[in-house]
Formats: structure tokens, C-alpha cells, sequence
């Protein structure tokens, strides 16, 4: 067998501890997970493989094996930008459930591996929008996802740039709020993926106490309606542009009294007692009923 076609081998099996790993079964994601080459978003090897979600080891070589694990790769390690976990993104992206035909935006696309998963998932007849604010990154990501005819990249701020109504916008850069854009142009029946970290989320802590300072909630909309619930613990790259000092501090405080994982709606613009609230930002809050 030539190399090609072992690494297909390691690939499909990679699939299937991942997902195993994310709790997923799920053949289209399994099948999108088998098919994407990672090593071909990572930039030439040996690859910096985060360890402890401290220091970074190299791979003993370039031999693309290594990246088949469920581990966090660095894409610019000297600013601690990486690749994220396989099995959290298996898991976000369940969670997302990105059908055939439907429109994504994917907000931190970085060089584009997921996008890459993403597209796989919405076919020929879905579309994909990555955008990326760090400009080294963005030109890396159009590169990679040259081929894609049904992915287009943007460099700039995922808050800022315009994009049509999507069923899908996945967030992978920690916020201290839901963009007001990507609330607005989430189509009914929309699916929203918002990392929420306060500035204990990432790296400034150790990691036990990360755990406690970052949450992924998934929004879906229904009508005027935002449903919201709890989907993962995290610890994430902070998002450029979607943090302010206000909302922070008070989700730094919502982080220390808990209850995140009783959150059922997203409110905007409405008048919500202060009891109903788990965290409450300027004209939105996140509440438990
Ligand atoms: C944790 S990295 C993830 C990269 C990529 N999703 C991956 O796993 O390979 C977060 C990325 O979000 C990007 N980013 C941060 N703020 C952003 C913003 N406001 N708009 C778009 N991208 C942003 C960063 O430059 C970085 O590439």
C-alpha cells in the first residue's frame, strides 16, 4: 500500500476516536473527519503539539501521522494561536448540525481546517463563509481552501464584516457578548455557536481553574425568539474586537456565582428581572427562563 493510502487508513480511524471521544455518532461528520487532510492546513512540519495547554512539542518529524490525535496544534504558536481539539469541535459541531445545502459563516477560521470540515458537511450546494481577522492567517486559509469552490474567505473582524442571513454561524474565538450582527442575521431555525470567556479563559489561568472561566452556549433562533442552552466548557484564543470591559466584568461575575448550565434563553432589548438572569449585557442577558 503506498503512503497515501495509509494515511487514509489512520485518517478514518482518527474519525472514529474523535468522535468517539465527542460522545458523537454521526456518519456525515465521521465521513468529513476521514476525508480532510489536516496536514494540509498546518503548514510544513515538524508541527508544534500543545502539551498541558502549557508548552508546545515539536512532532519528532514531518510525518503527518502525528496530527491524527486529539490534540491542539499550534498554527502560530509564538502568539498561541492553534489548531483546536478535534474531539471539541466534533462535539461544537454536532451541535451545530450544519445540513446539506444550508449557508455557515465560520467566524476565526484561522488557516482553515475546519472550514474545511464545515464545507464537507454543506456539500456542493451549501456555502461556506470563513472569516479571520489576523491577516497572515486569512491569506494561509484562502490558499488552503483555494479548491473549495463553495468556501470564501475574509480577512477582518467576524463582528464587523457583513454577511448574508446563515443557519449556521460558528464562533471559535472567545467573546464577552453575542455580536448584535451575528443575532440579526441568523436565519430561523439558525444555529449559533458563541464561546463565552471571561479574561480567566485563556491562558492567564492554570488550567483546573479554565474550566470555570469559559462556556459555549448554543443559540438557536425561533422567530423573535432566542432559545440558548449550555454545550461545553472551554478555553479559547480571545476573539479581537467582540470583548468589552463591562460585559467582562460581569461575566467574570456570573463565571464566580455559576449556573451557566441552567441558561434556556437569550433575551435582547427586553426588560428581565435580575433573578431570571445569568449574565446580563447592554440590551441583551442570558437567562434561565
Ligand atoms: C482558537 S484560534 C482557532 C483557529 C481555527 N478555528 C482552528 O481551530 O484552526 C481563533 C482564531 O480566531 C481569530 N479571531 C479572533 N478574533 C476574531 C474576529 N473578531 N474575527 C475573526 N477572527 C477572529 C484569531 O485570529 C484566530 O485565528
Amino acid at each position: 500500500m503506498d503512503r497515501e493510502g495509509e494515511l487514509s487508513i489512520i485518517r478514518a480511524a482518527y474519525a472514529k476516536q474523535i468522535l468517539a471521544a465527542a460522545g458523537v455518532d454521526n456518519a456525515r461528520l465521521d465521513a468529513a473527519f476521514s476525508a480532510i487532510r489536516r496536514e494540509d492546513f498546518l503548514g510544513p512540519g515538524p508541527w508544534p503539539i500543545l502539551r498541558w495547554l502549557r508548552d508546545y512539542a515539536l512532532t519528532p518529524d514531518t510525518d503527518p501521522v502525528y496530527l491524527y490525535t486529539d490534540d491542539v496544534v499550534g498554527i502560530l504558536p509564538e502568539r498561541r494561536i492553534n489548531n483546536g481539539q478535534p474531539s471539541l469541535h466534533a462535539h461544537l459541531i454536532q451541535r451545530a448540525s450544519p445540513a446539506a445545502g444550508e449557508r455557515v459563516v465560520h467566524i476565526g477560521t484561522g488557516t482553515g481546517y475546519y472550514t474545511a470540515i464545515l464545507a464537507h458537511l454543506v456539500g456542493p450546494s451549501g456555502r461556506v463563509t470563513g472569516i479571520e481577522y489576523d491577516s497572515e492567517l486569512a491569506s494561509r486559509a484562502k490558499a488552503n481552501l483555494a479548491p473549495d469552490s463553495n468556501v470564501r474567505i475574509v480577512e477582518g473582524d467576524g463582528a464587523l464584516v457583513s454577511f448574508d442571513e446563515a443557519d449556521v454561524i460558528y464562533v471559535n474565538a472567545g467573546c464577552t457578548r453575542p455580536a448584535e450582527s451575528w443575532l440579526d442575521r441568523l436565519a430561523d431555525g439558525g444555529r449559533l455557536i458563541l464561546p463565552m470567556t471571561s479574561d480567566r479563559g485563556f491562558g492567564a489561568s492554570p488550567p483546573e481553574q479554565m474550566a470555570s472561566a469559559g462556556a459555549v452556549f448554543r443559540i438557536e433562533r425561533r422567530g423573535p425568539d432566542y432559545l440558548a442552552a449550555w454545550i461545553s466548557p472551554v478555553a479559547i484564543f480571545p476573539c479581537a474586537g467582540n470583548r468589552d470591559e463591562v460585559s467582562e466584568r460581569a461575566l467574570a461575575e456570573a463565571f464566580a456565582k455559576g449556573g451557566w448550565q441552567q441558561v434556556t434563553r437569550l433575551y435582547r432589548d427586553q426588560e428581565i428581572s435580575e433573578e431570571r438572569c445569568w449574565v446580563r449585557g447592554s440590551r441583551w442577558c442570558l437567562a434561565y427562563s
